[in-house]
Order: C-alpha cells, then sequence, then structure tokens
C-alpha cells in the first residue's frame, strides 16, 4: 500500500543517497523542501519534490500535512531497552547524596539489573522490553541499537540477545544488536578479571554467534570497569567474529581509550563527557563515530559531551539515549534533540542531523535510514502544525508528533 503525503510545510534531512555522515560545519545545514510532497510504498520511499510536482498516484492513502513539519525517524544508536525491573531507589539514593559510583561499589547499579535480569525468564524479559520499544515507537524512533550486558553469564546474556532478537521479528522497527558482555564484572570475578573476559571470549562469543545474535561488541572502558587493554582484547576477539566495536568511553574518566578504539576501527565511541584534546585528536580522520548521550548527563548530574569543541575540531558528533534503568529511563528522542540543543549548545540543525544520518551511520545504517532519500526506509515523524522545526526543541516537554510511520505502517 502506498501513502502519498502532501502539503507538507517542510519535509525535513532531504539528501542524496552518498551521503552516510556529516562532519564539523556540515553538520550546521538541514536541507528540506517547502510545500513538499513525500511518496511511500511498501516500505521504502519512492519519490519526493515540491507540490507543485505532486503526482496523482492511484490506490494511495492520502495524507494531508498542511502546516506540518515531515522528518526522518529518529536513529537510536545506543540503548539498553531489554532490562529487568527498574532501578528507582538508586534515583532516590543520588538524591540524598551518593554519587553512581558509591551505588555500584555497595552492589547497586550494572549488578542489581544483572540480579534481576537472570532471576527473570525470557518470556518476563521479552514482554517487559516490547513495552519500552513500544513506547519509543510512538515516540518516533525507527532504527534502535540494543544492547545486551544484564546477564553477565553465558545464559543471562544469551537471553538477552534472545529478546532483541525476537524484538527484531515482531517489530518493523530496524534493530541492531551489541554484545555487551563486558559491562562490569560479575562479583565472583571481582579479583580475576582474566577469568571473567577468558569466559566472555570462549564461552559467550562462540555461543552468540552460533545463533548469529550480535552485530557489534561493546565494554565498558572505564576505571573500575574494563582497563583500556582489556577492552582491546575485548575488541580483538569481537572482530575475529566480524562483529566490530561500539565501545562506552570517557564517561567518568578519560584513560586513553579512544585512540585504542580508533586503532580497531570501532564504528562508534560512546558518553565522552570527560574529553582530552588528545582523545579529539585521536578521533580525526578515523571511521569512528562519536555518540554524546545528553539525557544521561542530564538524570545523574555528569558534565556534557564537549560539542562546540568536537565539532569545531571538525569532528562528526551523533546522540542517542542510552535508555537504561541506571543512567537514563527514558528513551525519548526529542528530549535528547533539545537537551543537546539547551545544554551542549548545539543548534537544531546539528541537533537533528546528529540524531538522524550520524545515528543512523553509528550503527551501521546510513545506508537504509536517517534521511529523507529514495530507496531508504518509508520511516518518518510527521508533527503536529509548529511555526518551524525550532519548536521540536524549544517545545521541550511537549509531545509535537502527530504520526509515526515506520517501513510504511502507522504506529
Ligand atoms: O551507558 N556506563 C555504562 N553503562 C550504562 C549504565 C548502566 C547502568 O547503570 O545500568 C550507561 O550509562
Ligand atoms: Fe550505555
Amino acid at each position: 500500500m502506498a501513502i502519498l503525503i502532501k502539503n507538507i510545510k517542510e519535509l525535513l534531512q532531504v539528501r542524496e543517497t552518498n551521503i552516510t555522515k556529516l562532519s564539523g560545519s556540515e553538520m550546521a545545514t538541514l536541507p528540506s523542501l517547502k510545500n513538499a510532497w513525500l511518496l511511500l510504498e511498501g516500505k521504502i520511499i519512492t519519490g519526493y519534490g515540491t507540490m507543485d510536482t505532486c503526482p496523482q498516484v492511484a490506490d494511495a492513502e492520502l495524507i494531508d500535512a498542511t502546516g506540518k513539519t515531515v522528518l526522518p525517524t529518529w536513529c537510536d544508536s545506543h540503548t539498553h531497552l531489554v532490562y529487568a525491573g527498574n532501578r528507582e531507589q538508586e534515583f532516590v539514593d543520588r538524591i540524598n547524596g551518593l554519587s553512581y559510583e558509591e551505588i555500584a561499589n555497595r552492589g547497586g547499579g550494572i549488578l542489581n539489573s544483572a540480579k534481576r535480569l537472570n532471576e527473570a525468564t525470557e518470556d518476563e524479559l521479552y514482554e517487559q522490553s516490547r513495552l519500552r520499544l513500544e513506547e519509543v515507537m510512538r515516540l518516533g524512533t525507527g532504527a534502535i541499537e540494543i544492547k545486551s550486558g544484564y546477564g553477565l553469564t553465558v545464559d543471562g546474556e544469551l537471553k538477552m540477545l534472545r529478546v532483541i532478537k525476537r524484538l527484531r521479528e515482531n517489530y518493523n522497527v530496524a534493530v541492531k544488536a551489541t554484545f555487551l558482555g563486558a559491562h562490569a564484572f560479575p562479583t565472583a570475578y571481582k579479583e580475576n578479571h582474566t577469568g571473567y573476559i577468558d569466559l566472555i571470549i570462549n564461552e559467550m562469543l562462540p555461543a552468540i554467534a552460533k545463533e548469529n545474535l550480535a552485530d557489534y561488541i561493546d565494554a565498558f572502558c572505564e576505571t573500575g570497569y574494563f582497563s583500556v587493554e582489556e577492552t582491546e582484547r575485548i575488541m580483538e576477539a569481537g572482530l575475529n567474529y566480524g562483529l566490530p566495536a561500539k565501545i562506552h568511553v570517557n564517561q567518568f574518566n578519560a584513560i586513553d581509550g579512544i585512540a585504542a578504539c580508533v586503532k580497531y576501527n570501532a564504528i562508534s565511541v560512546d558518553h565522552l563527557e570527560v574529553l582530552t584534546d588528545a582523545d579529539i585528536e585521536a578521533l580525526k580522520n578515523s571511521i569512528t563515530m562519536p555518540v554524546a548521550l545528553p539525557t544521561c548527563s542530564f538524570f545523574i548530574s555528569i558534565p556534557y559531551t564537549p560539542a562546540r569543541q568536537m565539532l569545531n575540531a571538525g569532528l562528526p558528533l551523533a546522540i542517542a539515549t542510552d535508555y537504561n534503568p541506571g543512567t537514563t529511563p527514558s528513551g525519548n528522542m526529542n528530549l535528547v534533540v533539545a537537551t543537546a540543543c539547551i545544554k551542549m549548545k548545539m543548534t537544531p540543525e546539528e541537533a537533528i542531523n546528529a540524531a538522524t544520518i550520524n545515528g543512523a551511520y553509528a550503527m551501521g545504517l546510513s545506508h537504509t535510514h536517517g534521511s529523507i532519500t529514495t530507496g531508504k526506509a518509508a520511516s518518518v515523524i510527521i508533527t503536529k502544525p509548529v511555526n518551524s522545526y525550532y519548536e521540536l526543541p524549544y517545545s521541550f516537554g511537549t509531545n509535537l508528533i502527530d504520526t509515526v510511520i515506520i517501513a510504511g505502517k502507522k504506529v
């Protein structure tokens, strides 16, 4: 079934096929068509233009978008959307003065979520997770990366990745799966890091590869978690199974992890709240996309990734939610865009580019997602009537979405 959207006040992010990511000053421009039409046929975009060229399409469902803006769906390249239970007690503990680190040291944090995850059945985990996926689809996310990393056991990690696979099979949103066995050291391996990394490499990875459950590999490269050398071992092992790296790094401390990630051709490095000049140098002229997670900074009150400094250095930048029960219990990409504008001083054009085409790049989907381009996925957001797209970040607490279409189907 075809959908013809007519009278679009402004059609955003109209790009040629060859654009796969934007860097530095390129991010300041958001190409658009005013008074436009857009044709979706089956699962793909088949045409667009200004209203003076609008075709007649037999049998197409007509949508009148007078006064409304249309843009590609959000590309959320970093989430931990599959998890069991919540951590609202830790939220209150932080209000009362404890830090993320102090909570983790008491057995809270990632290990708290791991305990709950290992107690949940696969079906329970699927049920909790699909509700979150449906919620973010309604909020305009059309492509999403989801990580494991709350299992920290062979069975737990496989359970998470099987749930991610079921989500991909049952929903038309594009899903990429990342294996994050190296999220934290389980208590039993606190003094035996090599033992746990051996378990990841010799048992988890082969089992995951056998069922073809992951697209990428991740590690939490951070003081108290995985050292740079340990992260390198994980990246190396991932590559042996055809899994490029997407790495959590520079969230709390800069430990020279970024240069190592670039050396291993990581597709992305994520967080970067603490960034040195050497880190910025390492990222220049690399294939690695830096990814900022502004609503994580907001929720746990840590610094924001220095976007202006990075863009001035000519780097690309993507933004994502980090949806997880500990540091960012929100999968709202519009709020991420707004927070990037308000707190990181990104312009709306830069933030929307970061949340669409660059987000798509950060999960290997920029050939199919992230822009209004003929042949890409028929996944678009139709806003409510707005004066301009500036209203999306400006009205940060209002849901300005009228309709979401993912792979040609209304959500
Ligand atoms: O991206 N920093 C590491 N991992 C997650 C948080 C995990 C958790 O607290 O459950 C993050 O912020
Ligand atoms: Fe994360």
